[in-house]
């Protein structure tokens, strides 16, 4: 597993009879290359000893929240800010439901809702527990908050029960996060351009036409893709969103900015044109505030369209361009006609007339339109997780 080598992994293990083998999983990460820190929460410390995990894991191992002697030398902000990726192993129902409600009463729920980075979760309870409806739900919400969820596995559990509820095997967990760190080393090398939110066009110094877009689809791509490795480049119109660090992030307010920038930010290997890019702009802006008694008509003429225009460069096409069709009837006709006339590889459409999704929601209900002539529809789901399938697809579709 060649992606462990000098990573850094957060262990935290929690309170349950699974947590022996904890100790397999740090001694196959340690064998891989692998830093290994770890966090005992309280109820951990009655099944396996600070010792055993110190002389294994080489490291310190960490315990208590507030520790004068620990606080001094790494507090829970460094610990999770050190982490590559942060490991909770066993996950006891506990635990779960406090990262699900926020609650932060020890060391290792405080890691974890201070953290930045990404959570592997392995759960292991009693089969009852797992498939209590709590559970369930605290479950959902933690993938939405995009925590991923490793096992559980079937089988003959310690109380002697059968049913769905064991810690996955240490070796399938570390092939896990061997695979997560693959994936980000692979797309290390690819470089992606976002645009999102509106453009505003011009009248007078003071005043402008736009529209209603958030921002938020285009911006949670943008992390997703960060967050994957990618090298990011978000060219946004005005909105109130703030990027992840890490993000190359260029704000602008016309469409005609936002060409210039993404000219000045090819070549990429991907571009996701989000943006709802304003179709008109004023002939001629005034440059002094138009007086109300000033009886005058708006004249406007068509902005480029940045998306055609790129989708149909010579030199600066990227290999993949992705287009978004906002629609409020025919969305299967309007999105294929957009696929073709501005020649992308895949229009991602949604039916704008739909209550409770797209503009300035936190949900949207998409299809993709592929080159191929298929489509592929997505049920209703919050932007962020739809951002991590549409990053999903690019990835395949790139390497
Ligand atoms: N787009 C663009 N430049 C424009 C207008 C749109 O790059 N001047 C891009 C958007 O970023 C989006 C796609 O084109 O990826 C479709 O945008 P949409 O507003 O749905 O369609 P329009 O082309 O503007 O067509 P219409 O308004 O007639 O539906």
């Amino acid at each position: 597993m060649k992606n462990l080598n000098q990573k850094k992994i957060l262990l935290i293990i929690c309170g349950g009879i699974a947590a022996y083998k904890s100790l397999d999983v740090i001694r196959i990460l340690k064998k891989n290359g692998s830093k290994v820190k770890t966090i005992l929460t309280k109820n951990a410390k009655n099944f396996v000893t600070p010792l055993s995990i110190a002389s294994l894991s080489q490291e310190k191992v960490y315990t208590d929240l507030f520790n004068s002697e620990n606080e001094a030398e790494m507090d829970h902000i460094s610990l999770s800010r050190w982490a590559d990726l942060i490991l909770i192993a066993p996950a006891t129902a506990n635990t779960i439901s406090k990262i699900s409600f926020g609650l932060t009463d020890d060391l290792a729920s405080t890691v974890v809702l201070a953290s930045n980075k990404k959570i592997f979760i392995a759960p292991a309870m009693n089969v009852r527990m797992w498939e209590h409806q709590s559970n369930k739900e605290n479950l959902k919400k933690i993938k939405e908050y995009g925590y991923e969820i490793i096992g559980p596995e079937t089988g003959e559990m310690a109380c002697g029960e059968y049913g769905e509820g064991k810690m996955s095997e240490p070796n399938s967990i570390v092939k896990h996060i061997n695979n997560y760190f693959k994936k980000l080393d692979n797309n290390q090398k690819l470089r992606a351009l976002v645009t999102a939110g509106p453009t505003q066009e011009y009248i007078d110094p003071v005043r402008f036409i736009s529209n209603k877009s958030s921002g938020k689809q285009g911006y949670e791509i943008a992390n997703s893709l960060n967050e994957n490795g990618f090298e990011t480049t978000l060219i946004s119109g005005p909105t109130n969103l703030n990027p992840a660090s890490g993000i190359n992030f260029i704000k602008v307010k016309s469409a005609d900015e936002m060409l210039e920038e993404i000219l000045n930010n090819l070549p990429s290997d991907v571009a996701i044109f989000s943006a709802a890019v304003a179709d008109f702009k004023v002939k001629s802006v005034e440059s002094q505030k138009i007086k109300k008694n000033k009886i005058f008509e708006l004249s406007l003429e068509k902005n480029i369209d940045i998306l055609r225009h790129i989708s149909n460069h010579n030199s600066l096409r990227p290999k993949l361009v992705i287009g978004f069709a906002a629609e409020t009837s025919s969305l299967k006709k309007n999105a294929k006609k957009k696929l073709s006339e501005k020649n992308c590889d895949w229009i991602i459409a949604n039916d704008i007339s739909k209550k409770g999704i797209g503009f300035e929601s936190d949900f949207n209900e998409v299809s993709i339109f592929y080159k191929n002539n298929s489509e592929e529809k997505f049920k209703k789901m919050r932007k962020s997780n739809l951002a991590e399938e549409i990053v999903n697809r690019i990835i395949s579709q790139l390497n």
